[in-house]
């Protein structure tokens, strides 16, 4: 028996309690259309645990003293951390082309520069606006910080790796393959020292606040592809949160699919260019 055919059934009350155990941990909402997912990828949990149904998965995780743990696990197995290097170029043509000469005129004085990449997955993400600096010039000499953190261990062990196979180079083309990574054997290659020396990984659950206030004031923070999986008063709260970690003038870049609109919130809307951003009023 595969472990696709050992699926356990969720009913819709075992769905409900999982889903406000994992909401209440992480913000991840397991919605009714991800229940078939959740069933296939927890069932070998189940089956490892030698626990019967999701009643009793539920139970484990509330009561068991290993009941923390397994909770990382399971949010871990159902979020995605789909994620690649030089992902939405056009987002990025902004990053290069509009912000960062804004940022270098203004920045002229402290000569350092902070961004946030939150919820980094595996590190494609802050390597990527790390490579990305490399290419500026007027940035020589300067301090610059790039910052990636993500609720998952996991896959922050293999950001700190710095080591990806093809498929996290789809979108990189061959000169920029030449100038940011080392060849590996297999067909693997790894970031190349100079981009990885701009890079610091950290485990951040953006839920926690408390923890999010101890990072220092960001120029820029990229949070791609992460609130989409949260619930409107959950986006608000991490919101507001990035707005305070923001220097004044700073600047809020989301996945193209999200947005602000519904959400009041202090930042005003600025058209660039190239992308639509939020910004801390300067
Ligand atoms: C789809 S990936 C996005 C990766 C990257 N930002 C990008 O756009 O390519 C979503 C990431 O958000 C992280 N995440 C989800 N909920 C989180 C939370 N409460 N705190 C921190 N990270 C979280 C997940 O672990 C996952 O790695």
């Amino acid at each position: 028996m595969t472990w696709e055919d050992s699926r356990v059934e969720m009913t819709k009350e075992e769905r409900h309690v999982l889903a406000d155990l994992f909401q209440a941990a992480s913000g991840f909402v397991l919605r009714e259309d991800l229940k078939f997912v959740a069933e296939r990828r927890l069932a070998p949990r189940l089956e490892l645990l030698g626990l019967r149904d999701f009643s009793a998965y539920a139970r484990y995780l509330r009561f068991d003293p290993r009941g923390p743990d397994e909770l990382d696990l399971a949010i871990d197995l159902l979020i995605p951390h789909e994620t690649y290097f030089f992902r939405e170029p056009t987002q990025l043509g902004c990053f290069t082309d509009e912000l960062l000469p804004d940022l270098e005129v203004r920045g002229a004085r402290r000569r350092s520069l902070q961004i946030w990449s939150a919820g980094c997955a595996t590190g494609e993400e802050p390597y990527t606006l790390a490579m990305l600096l490399t290419t500026r010039p007027a940035l020589a000499g300067w301090t610059l910080d790039v910052l990636g953190t993500d609720l998952s261990h996991q896959a922050l062990t293999q950001a700190r790796k710095a080591e990806y196979g093809s498929t996290s180079l789809r979108a990189t083309s061959d000169a920029q393959r030449a100038r940011f990574f080392d060849d590996l054997p297999a067909g693997r290659y790894r970031v190349k020292s100079q981009v990885r020396d701009l890079v610091r990984f950290g485990q951040l659950n953006l839920l926690d606040a408390g923890n999010a206030a101890l990072l220092p004031r960001f120029d820029l923070i990229f949070c791609r592809n992460v609130l989409m999986y949260f619930d409107a008063p959950t986006r608000k709260r991490v919101v507001e949160g990035f707005y305070d970690r923001l220097y004044d003038g700073g600047v809020l870049l989301l996945g193209h699919s999200e947005n602000l609109l519904t959400l009041s919130t202090r930042f005003e809307l600025v058209q660039l260019e190239a992308d639509l951003v939020y910004r801390r009023p300067r």
